[in-house]
């Protein structure tokens, strides 16, 4: 059993593992120095069964410290440790008068107390069974689910897990209970990119996702440009999720459907794709922002060509939506070519995904309807006008103005999100995209390209 210790002061260290060595001698004491270095030993060292704070924390507030703490680590018992003046000052009293597990010891701290406040509070976390809760799980009981799909809850009525080893796994949510997102923001910036659910429960996951993002899109109130983006880019997360492990539901085509049509209002009011990509959140150039760039764009240039009817706007609208559906590393959607010299260092498995994945999206978007012939452009996105594209080796004369606007589109996403966000970054990828694509059937489309980002 582990327990936490907050504290300025390293002479105090001493003197508290002193005392838990000689009186519970089982409790594993970690000391840390301040708020920052105890949220991140909660978040990754954990479960800590008792936490203990020093009530006269010099460049902290304790009180906060203790509620930052618990609003990640959950229910647990809390120590204030102190002097009475200290106590009193700055530890608020709704921390302790009313809380029955959590207890204050006195300094000079008297061993009777200590020993007695201690036991209470270990008592406490035992029944909770806390030693739990890091479990040996079999992989084939967990499905891998997208960090960032976290962000759209607070709470999920399922644990969740975090990969300690292929065998071992953490609960760092449980069902129920609130979570913050500073909490997800923690694992991100630790490059974590997957959490894990029970099998069972994975589904329900992604259903209550498409319901929640359905209710924002439905909720008839205009959410603005920028909203609008955050929510379709966090639709394209469930999205990708679903048909990798689930495949095509009614309820996933109406998602579908809602961050489609949304797009329309937002290039109405802003006319142009270089006026979009002002506000674009752009902080993950990931596949799911480069989807939802790509959606923009291609819109963008039908509206400049006059071909923007609704049928054609749906046809590329589903096509942004799967085109890179099914690669699971989104490291991969930095690739455009099976030359490519940087394909070989991927693993076997993610290059055959690569290969495989224009058709495998396209089977995908098949099974969709009520969008006719998006298949076709799926399957066509990584074709060149040479013919030296995959995995048909199409050259221009075989394909059809829609499929040469989103391969238009698309590459030229690719390479802004590659390129940072250096000055003149859209006219530069213009030229360089305008001297391979400047034939045929893409001829048309590259007019309105320019036309959309100058
Ligand atoms: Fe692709």
């Amino acid at each position: 059993m582990k327990a936490l210790y907050v504290c300025d002061d390293k002479e105090e260290w001493n003197f508290i593992r002193n005392l838990f060595a000689s009186h519970f001698p089982k409790v594993e004491l970690v000391c840390v120095i301040d708020g920052a270095d105890a949220m991140e030993y909660i978040s990754y060292e954990g479960p800590f069964a008792v936490i203990l704070i020093e009530a006269a924390l010099k460049e902290e507030n304790p009180s906060k410290i203790t509620k930052n703490l618990l609003s990640v680590a959950g229910e647990r018992p809390v120590i204030f440790i102190g002097e009475k003046v200290h106590v009193n000052d700055r530890i608020d009293a709704d921390l302790y008068e009313t809380s029955e597990m959590n207890h204050i010891i006195l300094k000079p701290i008297e061993i009777p107390t200590f020993k007695e406040k201690v036991k209470k509070a270990i008592e406490w976390a035992k029944n909770e069974e806390f030693e739990k809760s890091i479990e040996e799980i079999e992989k084939e009981e967990l499905l891998p689910m997208k960090l960032r799909n976290f962000y759209l809850f607070d709470s999920v009525p399922y644990d969740v897990f975090l990969e300690l080893t292929s065998t071992k796994y953490i609960k760092i949510i449980s069902a129920n209970k609130r979570y913050v997102h500073s909490e997800i923001n923690a694992y991100a910036k630790k490059n974590i990119k997957y959490l894990y659910l029970r099998k069972n429960e994975y589904l329900k996951f992604l259903e209550d996702g498409i319901e929640k993002l359905l209710t924002i899109f439905d909720s008839n109130q205009r959410l603005g440009a920028k909203k609008t983006i955050s929510n379709q880019i966090r639709s394209i997360l469930i999205i990708h999720q679903y048909v990798q492990t689930v495949g095509v539901s009614d309820s996933l085509t109406k998602l579908c459907d809602a961050v489609i049509s949304s797009t329309r209002d937002v290039i109405l009011e802003h006319k142009k794709f270089k006026n979009i990509l002002q506000f674009f959140p752009t902080a993950h150039a990931d596949l799911a922002e480069q989807a939802i760039m790509t959606l923009y764009l291609s819109e963008s240039i039908l509206t400049a060509l006059g071909w923007a009817s609704e049928t054609s706007r749906k046809k590329l609208g589903l096509a942004s939506l799967l085109y890179d559906s099914m690669l699971k590393n989104d490291d991969l959607s930095k690739i455009t070519s099976l030359e490519d010299p940087s394909l070989p260092m991927f693993t076997e498995t993610e290059q055959i995904e690569f290969r495989d994945h224009p058709l495998k999206a396209a089977e995908i978007a098949r099974q969709f309807s009520a969008y006719p012939d998006a298949d076709f452009i799926v399957a066509q996105h990584h074709e060149r006008p040479k013919g030296d594209g995959f995995p048909s080796k199409l050259s221009t004369n075989r394909l059809t103005a829609h499929s040469c606007t989103f391969i238009l589109a698309n590459n030229f996403i690719t390479k802004l999100c590659n390129s940072g966000k250096e000055q003149g970054a859209l006219l530069n990828i213009f030229r360089e995209v305008k001297i391979v694509y400047n034939q045929g059937n893409f001829k048309e489309p590259i007019l309105a390209l320019q036309r959309t980002i100058i």
